[in-house]
């Protein structure tokens, strides 16, 4: 860095070049390489993309030494807290709170798209039915873009919001009808006049033959869940999301595409990997014993819901799940359970453990949503579903954005090749045996 705090200078090969460096309102300073290419014939090397920021956004912030997470300025814990999951769509997508008239509005926009067109009904039978659910939602959800033809025109703002819309409104729908059709039982419609997360849960458990009235209590956890899952900038589905999106393919195509990268058990699919980790640890007893299998590096045990690219503290999303789990299962009266038992010894044998300690690993936000989520009736494979469902509003603000923004670029990563240099072709009987 040279003395010019806003200048980065780069030596190479004895040439030395300026990069100007930008800073945003909050968070670290970025050195803009743009044109080093262009100034010195070199990419710069960043595989997983730990140095490098791959746009500029205005959604979400996460300090990760300090374990803060704001959507648009707005503390995490305050809108879990005062909020709900719909005012937080709202949030993310438009960038302000809503007034009650905006809310309203927003609400009946939302409802007004809740059903899906009953063709679609038709490619859940394709699947066998011990199908996996994620493997269903990215099928359907790549799907719908055959459904909406009026909103593949993505230059067009309002149809761009109209496909946003029928997003936040249809996957639940659809992450419930993947639930339904897996165990055996009949879809049901969705109902306008309950609350989004009362009218998934009654689309996840209702039978036609029963009454169905959601719990307010395990309603607000859903949506609490969903508001905590919502957003976390630049990470790996949302990126993909980006990268999609940069070629100017279809809306519902590239939410499809977050949700493959998703399902992966390092991002999304840790909670499935967390709650299956607790059950085979199955007693706190057996906790230190799996301490040690993680430490050993030969193992290639991880402890799954710890650890974080970007936190490098409590990821405040664990302890907002930490609450909510004590709160499901006291209203559920399940006393004693044995999964949270074991979860609680883990995190304190972990938390003060020297391994875990010097990395910096810390509970993250998967590491009690599957207690939760258990005790509210789902099977472990749902976990990543409702993950997807909840994402969903991110992914669509992070495309808007990136759509909107004048600067926008087809994504293009460079490589550092280490191949073979240039070669003739050699027919195939002179190659030897
Ligand atoms: N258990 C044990 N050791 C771990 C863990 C873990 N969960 N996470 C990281 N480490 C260790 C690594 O072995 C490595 O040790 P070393 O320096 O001795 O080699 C060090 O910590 C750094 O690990 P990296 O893999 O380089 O860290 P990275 O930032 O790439 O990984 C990740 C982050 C993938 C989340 C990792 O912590 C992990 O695999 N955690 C478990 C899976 C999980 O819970 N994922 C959910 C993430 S949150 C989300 O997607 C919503």
């Amino acid at each position: 860095m040279a003395d010019d705090p806003k200048k980065a200078v780069l030596t190479l090969a004895g040439k030395a070049v300026d990069m100007p460096v930008k800073s945003g309102t909050i968070g670290p300073d970025v050195v803009d390489i743009t044109k080093l290419y262009a100034q010195t014939g070199a990419f710069t090397f960043d595989p997983g993309f730990t140095s490098t920021a791959s746009c500029e956004s205005k959604i979400t912030y996460i300090d990760g030494d300090e374990g803060v997470l704001l959507y648009r300025g707005y503390p995490i814990e305050q809108l879990a807290e005062h909020g709900d999951f719909l005012e937080t769509c709202y949030l993310l997508y438009y960038g302000e709170l809503p007034t009650p008239s905006q809310r309203k509005d927003f609400e009946k926009n939302i409802t007004y798209h809740t059903m899906v067109h009953e063709q679609m009904t038709r490619f859940y039978q394709g699947f066998r039915r011990d199908a996996h659910p994620m493997a269903v939602m990215v099928a359907v959800v790549g799907a719908m873009s055959a459904f909406y033809h009026d909103s593949t025109d993505i230059n067009d703002p309002r149809q761009r919001e109209i496909a946003s819309h029928r997003m936040i409104a249809k996957l639940p729908t659809i992450a419930a009808m993947a639930f339904k059709y897996h165990i055996g039982q009949p879809f049901i419609y969705p109902q306008n006049s309950l609350s989004y997360a009362a009218n998934f849960l009654r689309m996840c458990f209702a039978v036609p033959c029963e009454e169905y009235v959601a719990n307010p209590i395990l309603a607000r956890a859903m949506d609490r869940i969903f508001i905590l899952h919502a957003d976390h900038e630049q990470n790996a589905s949302t990126s993909t999301v980006r990268l999609a999106g940069s070629s100017g393919a279809n809306p519902f195509a590239c939410i499809a595409a977050g949700i493959a990268c998703l399902w992966g058990p390092a991002h999304g699919g840790a909670n499935e990997a967390a709650l299956q980790m607790l059950t085979d640890i199955g007693d706190p007893s057996k906790v230190p014993d799996f301490i040690a299998k993680v430490k050993d590096k030969t193992s290639h045990i991880r402890l799954m819901g710890f650890g974080h690219r970007v936190y490098k503290n409590y990821d405040p999303r664990a302890k907002i799940m930490q609450k909510t789990a004590h709160e499901v299962l006291a209203e559920l009266g399940i006393k004693d359970d044995p999964l949270l038992e074991v979860a609680r010894e883990l995190e304190k044998a972990a938390l003060s453990d020297q391994y875990f300690i010097e990395r910096k690993l810390y509970p993250n936000v998967d590491f009690y949503s599957g207690i939760i989520l258990r005790a509210l009736g789902f099977p472990t494979s749902m976990f990543t579903v409702l993950f997807a469902l909840a994402r969903t509003v991110g992914w669509i603000s992070q495309w808007k954005e990136m759509i909107e923004d004048p600067g926008q670029k087809i994504g293009r990563p460079r490589q550092l090749y280490t191949g073979a240099p240039r070669r003739d072709y050699v027919p195939v009987t002179q190659r030897g045996k």
